[in-house]
């Protein structure tokens, strides 16, 4: 199978997504092919260099610098573990960090890539499906600080984004899960056949047969590609994606991101979205169903019944997304389109998040 090649045009850069199954038995090519200079500095972590190492090892890609896996190691002392390694190697503006691993470590080591020397070529290889359809494409890269989620960071576009479906075969389903949830996002906010297919071809998704997800993961990527090129700081088209977000990350904040695969949380912000705009009556209950139908039937989520509804508008209060004060949300006014208003009153958000089932 011949592999997708997207195209991420930016203002600060235009890349290549290569899409396939196998992809990565021709790195190097892919890598020569964007120019990405030849002294090539893989970051990983230990879980995902021992499943897959050998497939960037067999192609002369050895000696991985690891950083510890998990959410709680995406921080500044992570950062500086890759500056270490990188000083020490004589890392220089010559050289390429490749990124091997989930949304986690795509983000951590490309903030490295996007500040040592002021910004060193970066290219992501990402291993989970919400890598490979969202945090690989785009250029935000960050780290959490102990006050918030994603608090330092940067934009800086990748020289390449290199998605190989082969490496999904060892993905714990709960994350494969997790990186569906975004895609369903996708389909409600721009696609109502990319919604369709999902419902469709549930079991041939979950059995990662290529011929099905590769469609998938190519239309999400170009989606998300699509949606960068025309707005890459998010000032405006961008913000849709914060689709199922703003509900999602105070559930996770609340549940100190503990509870819930960030993807998990998203399936929960979509449903209060979805209500939402249900009361304004800007979307059909029929559609409401359909999402609600879609998110249950792809599996268990973990439970809400014990988060209170207090917890979750406090935490909104602190969102990124808040613009002067004013929370900026995005609500679906069909499968397949979004509105972005500005005045949910608490009141109303109350009554959503009851009806999803969160605590009075
Ligand atoms: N930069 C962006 O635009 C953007 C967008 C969305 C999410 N994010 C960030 O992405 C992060 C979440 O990423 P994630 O969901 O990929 O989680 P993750 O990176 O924590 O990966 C989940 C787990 O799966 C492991 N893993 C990775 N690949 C595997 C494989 N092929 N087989 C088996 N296990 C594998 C990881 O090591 C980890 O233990 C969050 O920090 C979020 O803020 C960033
Ligand atoms: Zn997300």
């Amino acid at each position: 199978m011949d592999p997708v090649r997207l195209t991420v045009a930016t203002p600060s850069r235009t890349y290549p997504i290569i899409l396939g199954n196998g992809t990565l038995a021709s790195l190097t090519r892919w890598l020569d092919e964007a120019g990405t200079p030849a002294r090539r500095f893989v970051v990983s972590n230990a879980l995902v260099w021992r499943l897959h190492g050998e497939r960037l090892t067999s192609v002369g890609l050895r000696n991985p610098i690891l950083v510890p896996d998990g959410e709680r190691f995406k921080n500044t002392q992570s950062v500086s573990r890759v500056y270490d390694a990188l000083i020490k190697a004589n890392a220089d503006r010559a050289s390429t960090v490749i990124t091997f691993g989930g949304g986690v470590l795509g983000d951590l080591a490309g903030f490295a890539a996007a500040s040592y020397l002021r910004g060193v070529p970066l290219v992501h290889i990402p291993t989970t499906l919400l890598a490979q359809v969202d945090s690989s494409i785009g250029g935000k890269v960050g780290v959490n600080h102990p006050l918030g989620k994603n608090l330092i960071g940067a934009f800086h576009q990748p020289h390449a984004v290199v998605i190989d479906l082969a490496v999904l075969n060892t993905l714990p389903r709960r994350e494969f899960r997790a990186g569906l949830y975004e895609v369903i996002k996708y389909g409600v906010t721009s696609s109502p056949g990319l919604f369709d297919r999902i419902v469709r071809d549930r079991t041939a998704i979950f059995a990662k047969k290529p011929e099905v997800l590769l469609p998938i993961v190519a239309e999400s990527c170009q989606i998300k590609a699509d949606i960068v090129a025309a707005d890459e700081r998010e000032s405006g088209l961008r913000r849709i994606l914060n689709f199922g977000h703003t509900a999602g990350h105070a559930l996770e904040a609340v549940t100190r991101y503990r509870r819930y695969r960030h993807g998990e949380a998203v399936a929960y912000g979509m449903l209060v979205a979805a209500e939402l705009s249900v009361r304004r009556g800007a979307l059909a209950k029929t559609d409401r169903h359909a999402l609600a139908d879609l998110i249950s039937a792809l599996g268990p989520l973990p439970p809400i019944g014990d988060v209170s509804i207090g917890q979750i508008v406090d935490a909104m209060k602190h969102d990124k997304k808040m613009v002067a004060g004013r929370l900026h949300y995005v609500l679906p006014k069909a499968i397949g389109g979004t509105t972005i208003v500005d005045d949910v009153t608490e009141k109303e958000m109350k009554q959503a998040l009851r009806t999803v089932g969160f605590r009075r």
